[in-house]
């Protein structure tokens, strides 16, 4: 009887502190998908515009004012896509200093969203214009991805 006591507590306690299972946070994986759509956006439109500054496309002054708007919508769609839980998953490419360092990643945007703003205000009627805005929108992609994105 006493043996059967002990045999029964020892698998209590077994059983109380069993680690539970602790399965992997579960990803926002639509919050990936979204940002990187709006990134995916963001790249066309750079190109777009490279094509202008190259002179392999004419300027065209209602689609370049077009074109720093898409920009921008798609910007603050990406700032709305970097919750706590979407750090892995789909392959992104954001860098875990996104939240290890959430007051520098907020600057970037805020400065991208900015000059985007500061583009869509100057309205640049010619290619000269348009290269002195998309110089400055230009400038943070590269700040940004140096630090906030690991190229796979
Ligand atoms: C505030 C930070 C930030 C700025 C500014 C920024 N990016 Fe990104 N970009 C990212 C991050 C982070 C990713 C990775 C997203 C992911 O995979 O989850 C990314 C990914 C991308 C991708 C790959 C998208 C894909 O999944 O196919 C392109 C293209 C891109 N960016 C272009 C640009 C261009 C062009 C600019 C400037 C006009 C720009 N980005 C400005 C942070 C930024």
């Amino acid at each position: 009887m006493k043996t059967r006591i002990w045999g029964l507590a020892a698998l209590l306690f077994a059983t109380a502190t069993l680690p539970l299972a602790v399965p992997a946070l579960a990803q926002n994986i639509d919050a990936v998908k979204a940002r990187q759509a709006a990134m995916k956006t963001i790249g066309k439109s750079a190109k777009t515009a490279g094509g202008y500054l190259k002179g392999e496309t004419e300027f065209d002054a209602a689609k370049a004012a077009e074109l720093f708007v898409t920009m921008k919508e798609n910007a603050v769609t990406f700032s709305k896509n970097v919750p706590e839980d979407s750090k892995t998953g789909n392959d992104t490419e954001a860098s875990p200093a996104i939240w290890e360092k959430p007051e520098a990643f907020k600057a970037k945007l805020v400065k991208f969203e900015g000059d985007l703003d500061a583009a869509i205000a100057a309205k640049p009627a010619t290619l000269e214009a348009f290269k002195a805005s998309f110089g400055a929108v230009g400038q943070n992609c590269k700040s940004c991805h140096e630090e906030f994105r690991v190229d796979k």
